[in-house]
């Protein structure tokens, strides 16, 4: 029965049972933590052949004849461009690698249209008055914080289920020349696990925007984390755009963070040849070459779009137990009771939740007081502010089985809980 149809004696009553069950788990002292979205050491392992390739002089030669011990080859290794060409179906000459992070990246190219402006900027970003982005909501915590941090102030637009709210953002970048840039995770969102329809991509590629130097951060973090053998299927930003002639609009970022190692993995970016053009200069300024080593070993290890999608669906097997542990638990325990929504993603890395109005920083408390930790309220908003206190994102990658289970049980006698107390 829904607890929303309960009567007060009803709902006083599920309160007793539901308080029993969350002091008993209190009194377990229990430690757990389901905030990290990172992979699990039996995720890490899979990797660890990589780093017993031989490495003798001649496997440091790149295809092109380069020797990868020494400075220089700033755009990458051929054959990483080629495989990060198959992976993005977006051609090799228009594939940047950069270092070991996508975020930096991300980042970096901020900052460049900051002080230098794009090639189609009137002026230096950090010379307009106001530089304002678009932020589909729920959405992942370090976009926001990159604004946050570089004075950019954030809009939010509601993320549906087949991407952002497009009327709302047609509106808006239509309207607002200080719009420059707006953020996508267009596979597998983080935190809610959904995918661009082609319809969407298509109004991006094709929408007015006031601004002549707007940008869309395609930050494609979950390309090819399908937990199936067959993914979503996302429209390709470039050739869309190319057809409307708004190439420039995109800015392309991935890397093998969750494919081989956060912190160890290989990140592009890529763009039009205009605006790589640009910013092959001011990456020519920053380094002398990224670590090419580290490039020539991930081909070795993953050699084409085959390879990589072999070692995907080795992570898959483990992610699918994890997911099947998060998503039973909420069908079981809340499936029946009116209180909760959340995402039932086919990849990625999270679940986004959706308590009732008003209960996230209850059941983050909750959570907090029985030993289980979780993403911190509001992160998933900008300046970790969630208007209606309501949505959670739970990473079910890291711990182990046993400590999901347990972490599962007590989030979701939280969420009981604080609902109940809501509805009194
Ligand atoms: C959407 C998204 N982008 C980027 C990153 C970080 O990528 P990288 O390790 O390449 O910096 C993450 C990591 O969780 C992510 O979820």
């Amino acid at each position: 029965m829904q607890y929303t149809a309960m009567d007060k004696a009803e709902l006083q009553r599920q309160k007793n049972a539901v308080t029993e069950q969350y002091d008993a788990y209190k009194a377990e002292g229990l430690a757990l933590d389901l905030s990290r979205g990172k992979p699990s050491a039996e995720q890490l392992a899979l990797s660890m052949p990589m780093l017993n390739l031989p490495m003798e002089k001649e496997d440091c030669i790149a295809e092109n004849g380069f020797d990868c011990r020494n400075y220089g080859l700033p755009d990458g290794v051929p054959e990483m461009r080629r495989v990060f060409s198959e992976i993005t179906g977006l051609p090799a000459e228009n594939i940047l690698i950069g270092g070991n992070s996508s975020l930096n990246l991300m980042y970096n190219t901020i900052v460049y249209s900051l002080l230098y402006g794009t090639v189609d900027s009137p002026r230096p970003w950090i010379r307009e008055e106001k530089v304002r982005f678009l932020c589909p909501v729920p959405g992942y915590d370090r976009h926001f914080g990159i604004c946050e941090s570089l004075g950019i102030e954030m809009i939010t637009v509601p993320m549906n289920a087949d991407g952002p709210d497009m009327d709302a953002v047609e509106a808006l970048v239509a309207a607002d020349p200080s719009i420059k840039g707006m953020w996508n995770v267009p596979k597998y969102s983080n935190p809610t696990g959904i995918t661009y329809s082609d319809a969407v991509v298509d109004r991006l590629a094709k929408m007015k925007t006031a601004a002549p130097d707007f940008r869309l951060f395609w930050d494609n973090a979950y390309i090819v984390h399908d937990l199936g053998n067959t993914g979503d299927s996302l429209l390709d930003i470039f050739a869309t755009s190319k057809k409307y002639g708004t190439e420039d609009r995109v800015y392309y970022f991935t890397s093998t963070s969750k494919v081989t190692f956060p912190g160890a993995g290989v990140a592009i970016f890529a763009a039009s040849e205009k605006n790589l053009a640009q910013i092959r200069k001011i990456i020519n300024v920053q380094t002398i070459g990224h670590d090419k080593l580290n490039q020539l070993r991930h081909v070795k290890f993953l050699s084409d779009k085959e390879a990589v999608h072999a070692q995907m669906m080795r992570h898959a097997e483990i992610l699918r137990r994890k997911f099947s542990i998060v998503l039973d638990t909420l069908e079981s325990d809340l499936g029946d009771l009116g209180i909760a929504e959340w995402t039932r993603p086919v990849g990625g890395y999270f679940v986004s939740f959706d308590a009732l109005d008003g209960c996230a920083t209850r059941i983050y408390e909750l959570c907090k007081n029985a030993g289980v930790t979780l993403t911190s309220v509001g992160a998933t908003f900008p300046y970790g502010k969630d208007p209606c206190d309501k949505n959670l994102r739970l990473a079910p990658t890291f711990p182990s089985d046993t400590d999901l289970s347990k972490a599962m049980k007590v989030f979701t006698t939280a969420v009981k809980l604080a609902s109940i107390e809501k509805l009194l």
